[in-house]
């Protein structure tokens, strides 16, 4: 049997960075005066959640609405879980109406902003919890008129603008499902995924803003639909009224969203949706070339989110939370939409991008909004960096009282800049690990509480059974590993959409023997004191810019263009991006390497997938390094594109391929 060293040897990061990260001693208690009004600050927590976790997730899970209690808490046949078993809940009654009716123990928070929204170009809408209600209400009544019922699936393909997150809530208060597609997506991209949840609508809009350009949704969305016939109608959000943007509109299929909602009813009798309802499915990708949908439901997951955005951010009634995530992506479904509004917070949104149209647009926005509570990416951190610190020390950061880091492993450089540049040393830092999957954060600082270490995401939340286990399964107490979840929780998926028997193959089958134990497909090392320092995936799966993407995606984008014979990709460790996508290539006869054909295979993968996956290096060649199996190995590619000495050749069939490769990548860069 191979040790899990070995095995590890796949991961994206080396055995020298891992022990520079050990070597990491630096501690940071949480500062004295956030201490003092924090929602947890004794250890004891720890302690209590696990001595009963279901009682405790049922103690978390009262704090909701329910319109009918549930029976049971958990119902834990492996690897499948129901939880809150016979319970009714539904999410826009727990997001919106109980902050605008008094009731016990809530008071009143109608005239309170529950949306605070700036587009890119500068324009603002503020929508009260009331304002919030009502466009939920109408939104859900056109969604009814157009034939949506409970269980349906709708398609959102929007910009970062509020009516996403109202369309959201608006399928939730119906019990129809709605399945996110992010706007950087192909249209290919976005009709695989209407077809595979059988979309019966899509909301999109006439265009979104980027960087000063407008990026046409609907466009991509008509392109998208042809070969889609589920879906019967699309609803169009315009942008702005006087942009004199016209788009294209199909007869009879296609409506304004602001001629409809006009016309729609201000009351929605919201649906009696079961804990174990559908609420969403969200695409991520795998090992394999074909993205996952996620299906999360509805009162676990609400349970999940809800908890960990009170204590992990301390959210209070007067914070102003800005999580920077687009809704896209996991970030936003849970933590913009789900967790701060099930909480009753106040939340900005910004459509845009961070340096437009100055690098200093995060630090204006957290001026001139106040904001309290700030959640971003370590991508996103190591852009700042370089910009220089002059563009947050030009704002004033006073309002800040909590850092939040998301999305991939957080170096300590980065850590301690955000720290000290932007929390201005006051404000503890949460590096926060989860997963689309997971549904809510399930490793954390709590920040009142945890002393914290830059690197380290410390701790997995109480009620969370996190650990780290060795290629045979067995508990490794300190040391590196695979990172595994021994207990359900409430937030975790429920199953693959239309695919259960991959939902089993891919999460709960890396150890014959443990069917009921969750694998994470991360690798991480914990220190004596029990704190998790999280090292990258371990399976084939990117991580870009915070992104997850499949290496297989791109493969068979690539394979898909008439000059490819065989595609390898690997991620390549990137000063920025964490990882960037380096594509190894070799050409069916007749075709030859040059860079106009590099640049069209980047641009092939682009429209294929989106430009998130556009290779930033092709290189061709005339074989790929394979095993006397056949299989690729993606290893010694990742070491030729980082410019590395080669690992281990010898189990290659034809170790001359690797050398060849290694002297054209260095003729490449010289
Ligand atoms: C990585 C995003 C280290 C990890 C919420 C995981 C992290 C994948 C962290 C999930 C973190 C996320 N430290 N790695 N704090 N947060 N990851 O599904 O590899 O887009 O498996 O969910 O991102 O990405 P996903």
């Amino acid at each position: 049997m191979k040790n899990s060293k070995t095995d590890l040897s796949q991961t994206v990061v080396s055995q020298s960075a891992i022990d520079v990260l050990l070597q990491e001693n630096r501690k940071f208690p949480p500062p004295a005066d956030f201490q003092k009004n924090a929602w947890i600050k004794d250890e004891a927590i720890y302690e209590k959640a696990a001595k009963d976790p279901e009682a405790y997730w049922a103690a978390w899970a009262s704090e909701l609405q329910w319109m009918k209690p549930w029976k049971k808490i958990l119902d834990w046949k492996p690897p499948h879980a129901e939880w809150f078993v016979g319970g009714k809940i539904n999410a826009s009654v727990n997001c919106v109406d109980r902050h605008v009716f008094s009731q016990t123990g809530h008071h009143d928070k109608r005239n309170k902003a529950a949306v605070i929204w700036e587009g890119e170009p500068g324009d603002t809408r503020t929508l009260t919890y009331w304002d919030l209600y009502r466009e939920v209400n109408q939104c859900a009544n056109v969604l009814k008129k157009l034939g949506i019922q409970k269980g349906d699936c709708v398609g959102l393909y929007l910009p970062l603008i509020p009516e996403l997150l109202i369309a959201c809530l608006a399928c939730a208060r119906l019990g129809a499902v709605h399945s996110v597609v992010f706007g950087g997506f192909s249209a290919e991209s976005l009709r695989d995924r209407m077809n595979d949840a059988q979309a019966k609508l899509v909301i999109t809009a006439d265009f979104g803003w980027r960087r000063g350009n407008q990026i046409h949704l609907k466009k991509v969305t008509d392109e998208a639909l042809q070969g889609v016939n589920s879906v019967k109608n699309v609803i169009v959000v315009q942008r702005s009224a006087n942009s004199g943007f016209q788009c294209a509109f199909q007869e009879g299929r296609d409506y304004w969203w602001h001629q409809l909602m006009k016309e729609a009813d201000s009351y929605c009798e919201p649906a009696e949706t079961d804990a174990e309802d559908m609420l969403f499915i969200l695409y991520t990708s795998g090992t394999t070339g074909k993205p996952k949908g996620i299906v999360h439901t509805t009162g676990g997951y609400l349970t999940g989110v809800y908890a960990t955005t009170k204590w992990i951010f301390d959210l209070k009634d007067e914070d102003v939370y800005w999580c920077t995530a687009d809704i896209g992506w996991i970030t936003g479904h849970s933590y913009v939409i789900y967790g701060p509004l099930s909480n009753g917070a106040t939340v900005l949104m910004y459509e845009g991008a961070p340096d437009w149209p100055e690098k200093n647009r995060f630090w204006k926005l957290i001026e001139k909004y106040g904001v309290t509570i700030f959640y971003t990416a370590p991508t996103a951190i190591r852009a700042f960096m370089k910009w220089g610190n002059d563009f947050p020390a030009g704002c004033d950061l006073s309002s800040l009282r909590l850092l939040g880091s998301v999305g991939e492993p957080i170096n300590p450089e980065a850590w301690m800049w955000y720290q000290e540049h932007i929390g201005r040393k006051k404000c503890p830092v949460v590096d926060t690990w989860w997963q689309t999957e997971t549904g809510s954060i399930l490793i954390s600082p709590l920040p009142g509480m945890t002393v914290t270490k830059p690197g380290s995401a410390t701790k997995p939340f109480p009620g969370i059974s996190a650990e780290i286990l060795n290629e045979a399964g067995e508990r490794i107490e300190t040391g590196g590993g695979y990172v595994a979840l021994t207990k359900p929780w409430p937030s975790m998926l429920r199953t693959i959409f239309n695919d259960d028997e991959r939902y089993v193959k891919q999460y709960w089958s890396k150890w014959p023997s443990k069917k009921d134990v969750y694998f994470a497909g991360d690798g991480a090392n914990r220190d004596q004191e029990g704190y998790f320092w999280f090292m990258g995936r371990v399976d084939d799966v990117m991580n870009v810019a915070g992104h997850r993407i499949g290496t297989m995606e791109v493969e068979s984008a690539l394979v898909d263009h008439p000059a490819v014979a065989e595609a390898a990709v690997v991620g390549k460790a990137h000063d920025i991006k964490g990882q960037a996508v380096a594509a190894f290539v070799t050409l069916k006869s007749g075709h030859k390497p040059s860079e106009e054909l590099a640049k069209a295979l980047k641009e092939h993968v682009a429209k294929k997938i989106g430009s998130i996956a556009r290779p930033e290096a092709v290189l061709f060649s005339a074989d790929l390094p394979k095993t006397r199996s056949g299989k690729i190995m993606r290893r010694l590619l990742r070491d030729i594109a980082e410019g590395k000495a080669l690992g281990d050749t010898t189990t290659l069939a034809d170790p001359a391929v690797v050398e060849n490769l290694k002297k054209q990548y260095e003729s490449l860069e010289s």
